[in-house]
């Protein structure tokens, strides 16, 4: 095989022709869409793999945050990887995701987060479920739901953003609707709280489409908002960006919704697992269109074990042992003590050091999956991605315990 490269894009004609055969022979995209595609991740964040001289694959960065324990990571939300049609299954692929876990490494990022077309490439280099993205159905009529007295005090604002085109969206709108994604107090795991350009133009725009939404606002600022597809498939409205940081907001985009059942049968609305738009439902509640798990990969396992929080008042300590064999820098043992939710942790251990640490023996894989909270400890032992004594898996999942990671963001 000619020598491989690892490059950002030049943005010249012959790299935009490349990203749109390799985005049409990956996934089917229309050539219009790649361009829309391409502005919004932009060039800069676009990277290649020439053979050679051809260029020979594509993988592109997002900016996202995501939230572990209460507090937000930086990561690098990974997309469009394609492996051009006449050179897959000879480890092109492969060498796109290490050098892309290198530069992540560069870039100061403790993961990187993608949804993937296939599991099994992706496990191979140490990426595992961290996270579940759901679609939910329900009848549009179902949303409606009674006044509370505290109602009256939001004033929704109507918003409409133009169709997806290489405008970017309205750096005054995000602003305003940016702190409702942090998911307000307690705890919301998984969720994009710090976004890039990529996800606001999936929040707030759809391709080739307009959308429309509504902002509610309360005395101190915005309290949740909502943007539909009001042509996203028969009958239905199509939830694309939202969130609610109160339970008026909450109620008041369930209640904005319902207005639109005179006309659309169905809503759909995208969300973490335990969507809580789901306990308001009165009646029979709703169905779950689609789940796609979202992949993480651990690139700096002790900074995220530093910066990660723990639930308020969770104590209890615990060694994690790493074999990472494609990051072999990171292997290692780290030690975790938290007491009252406060944490002094992600040290790396030296061979002899806290020897009386109960002790949990992971690959990559089980690694991420443990400290997100998206799988406990003893489930991984039962998978196989974990090994410990019982003391040390009970240690284990009382500090990563917390509610299911998701997000309704896809990228
Ligand atoms: C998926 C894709 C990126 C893989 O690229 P590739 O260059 O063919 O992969 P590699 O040759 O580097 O394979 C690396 C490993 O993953 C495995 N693998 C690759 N594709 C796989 C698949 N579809 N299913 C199962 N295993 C797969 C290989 O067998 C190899 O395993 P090995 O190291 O044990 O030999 C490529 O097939 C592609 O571009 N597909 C279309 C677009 C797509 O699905 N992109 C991913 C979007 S999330």
């Amino acid at each position: 095989m000619p020598p491989l490269t690892y490059r950002p894009s030049r943005d010249d004609a012959a790299d935009r022709s490349a990203f749109v055969t390799l985005e049409r022979t990956g996934f089917g995209t229309t050539d219009e869409d790649t361009e829309r595609w391409m502005a919004a991740i932009g060039p800069e964040e676009i990277r290649f793999v020439d053979a050679g001289d051809v260029t020979a694959a594509m993988g592109s960065w997002i900016e996202i945050g995501h939230t572990v324990g209460g507090r937000t990571i930086p990561a690098g939300g990974i997309t469009a990887v394609s492996v051009g049609h006449a050179h897959r299954g000879g480890g092109i692929g492969r060498y796109l995701l290490s050098q892309m876990l290198a530069e992540a490494g560069q870039r100061g990022w403790p993961l990187v987060s993608l949804y993937a077309s296939t599991f099994a490439f992706y496990r191979k280099v140490g990426f595992e479920i961290a996270g579940w993205s759901h679609r939910y159905k329900a009848p549009t009529a179902a949303l409606t739901i009674p006044r509370h007295p505290d109602d009256g005090a939001l004033r929704p604002v109507p918003i409409a953003t133009p169709p997806f085109s290489v405008a970017p969206p309205d750096p005054a709108l995000i602003a305003r609707l940016a702190p409702l994604h942090a998911g307000g107090s307690g705890q919301r795991p998984g969720l994009a709280a710090a976004a890039g350009r990529f996800l606001w133009w999936r929040r707030l725009q759809a391709m080739g489409r307009g959308l429309d939404g509504v902002v509610f606002d309360g005395p101190d600022g915005a309290e949740a908002y909502c943007m539909v597809d009001c042509r996203a498939a028969a009958q239905t409205i199509g939830v694309a960006g939202w969130a609610a940081t109160t339970a008026r907001g909450l109620r008041a985009v369930a209640r904005w919704l319902a207005g639109f059942r005179s006309s659309y049968d169905w809503v759909t609305w995208p969300d973490a697992p335990h969507s809580p738009l789901t306990l308001l439902l009165p009646d029979r509640g709703c169905e779950v269109e689609n789940v796609e798990p979202v992949l993480y990969r651990v690139v700096d396992p002790a900074a995220l074990l530093a910066r990660r929080g723990y639930g308020a008042g969770t104590g209890g300590a615990v060694a994690i042992a790493l074999e990472d064999a494609d990051l072999p820098d990171n292997s290692g043992r780290y030690g975790i003590r938290v007491a009252h939710g406060e944490a002094t942790t992600g040290a790396r251990l030296a061979a002899d050091e806290s020897a009386d640490l109960p002790q949990v023996v992971v690959g990559p894989r089980g690694f991420v999956a443990l400290v997100t909270g998206a799988t406990s400890a003893g489930t991984l032992a039962l998978t196989g991605l974990l090994d410990g004594t019982p003391e040390a898996i009970a240690a284990a999942e009382g500090l990563f315990a917390g509610p299911l990671p998701g997000t309704p963001d896809r990228w």
